[in-house]
């Protein structure tokens, strides 16, 4: 018989430190609210300033949640995307998980058709 799958309460990620782009909406707000309720430090990236201030907001003080913070990104920008590394590391101390999540969810794609590209893919594992 298959192994039961693991729930986020299964999940230990104390001492992990991961930035999640595209994070203050959406399946990226889910996933970074996830890693945060296993234990890890989240860097929040997205370049919607207003939606990621609400999104720490919302998970910042949680119980269980060692550090979240936000960084404003746009992912299409190189600058943007070497300043929150180096962001992340500086209040974080280091970075073992990077979610390239950011694009366009089928909320904006029904709408315009276009995608982008990002300097962050070349990151992909
Ligand atoms: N939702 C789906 O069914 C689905 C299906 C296939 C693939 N995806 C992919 O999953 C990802 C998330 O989808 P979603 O539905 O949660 O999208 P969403 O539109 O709800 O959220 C995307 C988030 O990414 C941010 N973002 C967009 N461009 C950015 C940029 N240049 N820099 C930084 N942040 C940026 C937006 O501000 C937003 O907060 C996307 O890459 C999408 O293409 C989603």
């Amino acid at each position: 018989m298959a192994e039961p799958v693991a729930t986020t309460r299964d999940v230990r990620l104390h001492g992990r430190v991961a930035i999640i782009t595209g994070a203050a909406r959406g399946l990226g707000k889910v996933m970074a609210e996830g890693l945060a309720r296993a234990g890890a430090r989240v860097v929040f990236a997205d370049v919607d300033g207003a939606a990621l201030a609400a999104a720490i907001a919302a998970i910042e003080g949680q119980p269980g949640c060692e550090g979240v913070a936000g960084i404003r990104c746009d992912i299409t920008v190189k600058a943007d995307c070497e300043r929150l590394v180096v962001q992340t590391v500086e209040k974080f101390g280091a970075l073992h998980i990077l979610v390239n999540n950011a694009g366009r969810g089928p909320r904006l794609t029904r709408r315009s058709g276009n995608r982008s590209s990002s300097p962050m893919s070349t990151a992909r594992s």
